[in-house]
């Protein structure tokens, strides 16, 4: 790192002077990778030529992150932010693309308290907090509250948020972010501030303008939404020989226009697309729906599970409804892996013929990675692309991700993987979205460009390139607001939020 070693020492003393030393670790320290490696999900970013944090906070009070932010700033220390670590590039704890620029990591793991206010199907839950114990805190609560968030019970609700979170009830609820009502952030200045005192500008902001670039959100107050005691679930197999390319075929026309409360995805993986579903209601009721929308999957009421909501999230995290639903309060729960995803928006179905070629071209190779195929629709649609900085509304039948994890360590291994989604990704630019080519921000991808400076701080010229793919027009709203609160760009990472600069 290009800091100067007195700098560092400043900026330790400078945390030491409000922080326990205990939650001070650096690589001196003996608990300093045990802390670094507790939630760094992706194994690409822990490497050994990866930059390390110079020093790690794991911050219990929220006067730890203020004191953080401030002693940063004064000591020219970037500080990234990490809730749960399942950045896809790392970003949260490590640097790879950014000068070189010494960085300490805000670990706010232990920032993790969760309040369900019942009554008022509201809830506050902190950062730290993961998506499983939120799942699980508002089952807990109640069986006909849930909350809209994605799949993997292990992520952190601070990133999740930030960047939008999406699910199994997104067609019915929208993003977690469309549910936000209230949330308490540090800002650039060490500052607490809450939706009232930070101004309308900054929330929408950070309810989906992805994380790090505004401020670091300590906590959120969610609203959460009504479900029936009983859902059903269902996971079908096809493989090619059963159809499954006709099927998935099909499947892109019918998912974005079932009723809402029915979300219907598909998993292509080991040359096998299983069909997976929540439906907000009864096996009979879902029956007759599938039967009536979409007979050639050949549904029977043997497929249901019927379960309560946040028995479905079990489903949807681990595959199974067999386990109980304390395994959402594990946080190691998930093996880790290398990881290299990439993902589309599909706006026209995509032919069959494409499909089979698809699949024998690529699908059949041995580093073929998991497919994902997420319908958008239902109330996704109707809301408008610039009320968060999510823009992917109407016009979108579904997401496409093409997610590559592997276990095996060394280059060659990585090489075949990356190689094989970054020429997919290619050889699919004819069927998805352009102009640009949409992507989700939590999907976050290092390929569609990374941050460089102009004068001292980063080029929003530049950041055009990956930030219009992000957030389509809402891009320069979001570097209008970055240069409101945060126009020095302490809040910095490979692909932040640019200030927009004063002529634009
Ligand atoms: P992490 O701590 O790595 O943070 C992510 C980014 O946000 C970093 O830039 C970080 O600095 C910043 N940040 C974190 N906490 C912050 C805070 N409190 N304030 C400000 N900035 C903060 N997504 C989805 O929508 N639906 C899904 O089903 C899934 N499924 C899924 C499965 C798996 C296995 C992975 C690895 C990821 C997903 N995702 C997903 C993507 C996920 O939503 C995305 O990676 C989130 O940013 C993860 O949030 P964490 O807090 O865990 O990440």
């Amino acid at each position: 790192p290009s800091l100067a070693s007195s700098a560092i020492d400043e900026f330790l003393g400078c945390l030491s002077a409000d922080i326990p030393s205990r939650l001070i670790q650096t690589p001196a320290t003996p608990s300093y990778s045990a802390l670094l490696l507790s939630t760094a999900w992706n194994l690409r970013y822990i490497l050994p030529d990866t930059s390390k944090p110079i020093g790690i906070i794991a911050a219990t009070e929220h006067a730890h992150v203020q004191t953080t932010v401030r002693c940063g700033r004064r000591h020219g220390v970037r500080v990234r932010v990490r809730s749960g670590g399942h950045d896809y590039e790392g970003l949260s704890y490590a640097s790879v693309h950014l000068h070189n620029q010494a960085f300490a990591v805000l670990d706010l793991a232990a920032l993790r308290a969760i309040h369900v206010d019942q009554a008022r199907a509201e809830a506050w839950v902190e950062s730290g907090a993961t998506v499983g114990e939120l799942y699980y805190a508002v089952g807990a609560a109640s069986r006909s509250l849930g909350f809209p968030a994605g799949s993997c019970p292990t992520m952190g609700i601070g990133g999740h948020l930030s960047g939008g979170g999406f699910g199994s009830l997104a067609r019915k609820y929208g993003l977690s972010a469309d549910n936000v009502l209230d949330a308490v952030v540090v800002d650039a200045d060490g500052r607490l501030m809450n939706r009232s005192t930070m101004g309308e500008d900054l929330f929408w902001a950070i309810c989906g303008g992805g994380g790090e670039s505004f401020g670091v959100v300590l906590s959120w107050k969610v609203r959460l939404v009504p479900v029936p005691e009983t859902v059903t679930v269902f996971s079908i197999i096809r493989s090619r020989n059963q159809s499954a390319i006709e099927l998935i075929t099909k499947w892109q026309e019918i998912a974005p226009v079932l009723p809402q409360n029915l979300y219907l995805r598909v998993l292509v993986l080991n040359q096998r697309a299983t069909f997976q579903a929540l439906f907000l209601g009864r096996c009979g009721c879902l029956h007759g729906l599938m039967q009536d929308r979409f007979p050639e999957l050949g549904m029977t009421k043997q497929n249901c599970q019927e379960v309560s909501w946040v028995q479905s999230t079990v489903f949807f995290g681990f595959s199974t409804t067999s386990i109980p639903t304390e395994q959402l309060l594990n946080r190691s729960s998930n093996p880790r892996y290398y990881l290299k995803a990439k993902s589309d928006h599909v706006q026209e179905p995509i032919p069959r013929d494409v499909w089979e070629s698809i699949w024998t071209a690529w699908l059949e190779k041995p580093e073929a990675a998991l497919l994902m195929l997420d319908p958008y629709g239902g109330l996704m649609s109707s809301i408008s692309p610039s009320k968060t900085p999510f823009p992917h509304r109407q016009g979108n039948l579904y997401q496409l991700q093409y997610y590559s994890f592997w276990y095996e360590n060394g280059t060659a291994a990585a090489e075949k993987r990356m190689s094989w989604v970054r020429g997919l990704y290619k050889e699919m630019e004819p069927y998805v979205s352009k102009n640009p080519r949409a992507v989700y921000v939590n999907y976050r991808d290092l390929d569609l460009g990374t941050n460089e400076l102009d004068g001292n701080v980063t080029s929003y010229e530049k950041a055009r390139v990956w930030g219009e793919k992000y957030f389509k027009g809402n891009f320069k709203r979001l570097a209008a607001v970055k240069a409101m609160v945060d126009p020095d760009d302490f809040f910095k990472n490979e692909q932040s939020i640019p200030p927009l600069p004063a002529a634009k």
